[in-house]
Order: structure tokens, then C-alpha cells, then sequence
């Protein structure tokens, strides 16, 4: 899979994807990042990206040119499957949204900054709009990278048995169950017998009786949605 990321702070984006299981992913030929500064884009010398919003206000808009040239020489290199910008009023990511991610093979992610970029941007070349929550960030990168993290870990191949998706949170719309590792007694607290029974299948019961004790606790929200 290849990501193409554009955006005007490619340091951002840089760290979160250089180590674990991103840097793995990588390293294993599985996923390709590239990371595109837009001001080579720029419409002047000062590599100017963003201008005033017409109609007045505070906050500056990205500007269309950049972004369109940007999409227009990437898009002839690749065939993306998706061009997604990154925006507070995208659609929440979820799970089923990063599985179905997970199976494309070339992204393109678009990072806006200031009050967003120019609207017939979006009508023209955006075919998906993604909000990693309900809170503003100042920038698309941090949302880009925890997209791109969410989606790389899915690919087959870059989790090994260890690190398996199939028991995270979510992956059924459940939470994961609580974990334990030595000692068997810390300050008091034990670890609960059954797993340390040494019987896989009642090991396996406790886990899914936990996760669902979770899940109506804490979520239950995720128990009225239908699996997906
Ligand atoms: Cl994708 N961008 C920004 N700037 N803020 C956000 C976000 C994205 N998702 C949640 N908050």
C-alpha cells in the first residue's frame, strides 16, 4: 500500500511513522509513506499557500492553486483509490472505517491548516472527508498520522501473532479485556485465577464475558450498532 500525504509541516508527520509497527510495516516492503511539502506547490517565490477568505474574518484559507497542482502531478504518477482530506467536520473514524481502508492500495491524505482549504477543493477532487473526533486540532498532520497508524496496522502481513488486530478493541465492537502480566501478586493485587489455569477455553470465555462487562460499562453505545 501506498499513502501520499501532503501537507505544509511535513516534520509533523515524521516521527510518529518512523518507529514500532508503522517503522515495520516499512521496513517490510508492506506500506510506502510519502510525505509531500505543498510549498513546492507554492503560486510565488515566498511560498505563499494560503490567502485571506473572501467575505471577510479571521483565519487564512489554503489556497486552490497549490492543491490542485499538488493532486494534479501526484494523481498522474498514481492512481489513488481515495483523496481524503483531514478536516474537524469530516466523517468520524472508526474501525470499520480503517478496515475499509486498509484494503485500498494507494491513499492520498490531504493536510489543511488555518480556517481549511478552499471549498471547490473539496467538491472537486476529495472523495472522503475524515474527523479523528470531536475536538479541534490545529492541523490536519497529527490526524493524518493517526489515520495512517490505524490503517498500516491492518495491512496483512505487519502484525505477527503477538501483535494481532483480531483481539483489539473494536474489532468486533467490543473493548479489548483487561491484561496482566508478572508478577501474579503486586502490592496485594492478584491476577485472576483463571488465567493462570492453563485452560484455554475457559481462558478464552473469561476474556469475551470481561470484554462484554466492558463494553456494556463503558461503551455501550457500541453494542447498538450492528457489527459492519
Ligand atoms: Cl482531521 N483536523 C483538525 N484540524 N482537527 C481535527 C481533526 C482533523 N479531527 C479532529 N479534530
Amino acid at each position: 500500500m501506498q499513502i501520499h500525504i501532503i501537507t505544509v509541516i511535513p516534520e509533523l508527520l515524521e516521527s510518529p511513522l518512523q518507529h514500532s509497527i508503522m517503522k515495520r510495516a516499512q521496513d517490510k516492503g508492506l506500506l510506502k509513506v510519502e510525505l509531500h511539502h505543498l510549498r513546492k506547490w507554492a503560486v510565488n517565490e515566498y511560498g505563499q499557500v494560503d490567502d485571506y477568505q473572501f467575505g471577510g474574518g479571521a483565519g487564512m484559507v489554503m489556497m486552490p492553486e497549490p492543491l490542485s497542482k499538488a493532486i494534479e502531478e501526484l494523481s498522474a504518477h498514481t492512481k489513488f483509490n481515495e483523496i481524503i482530506y483531514l478536516t474537524p467536520d469530516g466523517d468520524r473514524l472508526d474501525q470499520h472505517i480503517a478496515n475499509k481502508l486498509s484494503m485500498k492500495e494507494n491513499l492520498l491524505m490531504i493536510c489543511g491548516h488555518y480556517k481549511g482549504i478552499d471549498q471547490r477543493i473539496r467538491d472537486k477532487y476529495i472523495t472522503m472527508e475524515i474527523s479523528i473526533g470531536d475536538y479541534v486540532l490545529s492541523g490536519g498532520e497529527l490526524a493524518a498520522a493517526v489515520l495512517t497508524d490505524a490503517i498500516g496496522r491492518l495491512i496483512p502481513g505487519v502484525l505477527n501473532d503477538e501483535t494481532s488486530a483480531l483481539f483489539d478493541s473494536f474489532q468486533d465492537n467490543l473493548l479489548a479485556p483487561p491484561v496482566y502480566t508478572r508478577p501474579a501478586e503486586f502490592q496485594g493485587m492478584k491476577v485472576p485465577d483463571i488465567l493462570l489455569s492453563g485452560d484455554p477455553k475457559k481462558i478464552d470465555e473469561w476474556r469475551h464475558e470481561q470484554s462484554l462487562d466492558r463494553t456494556r460499562e463503558k461503551r455501550p453505545d457500541l453494542l447498538q450498532e450492528d457489527g459492519a
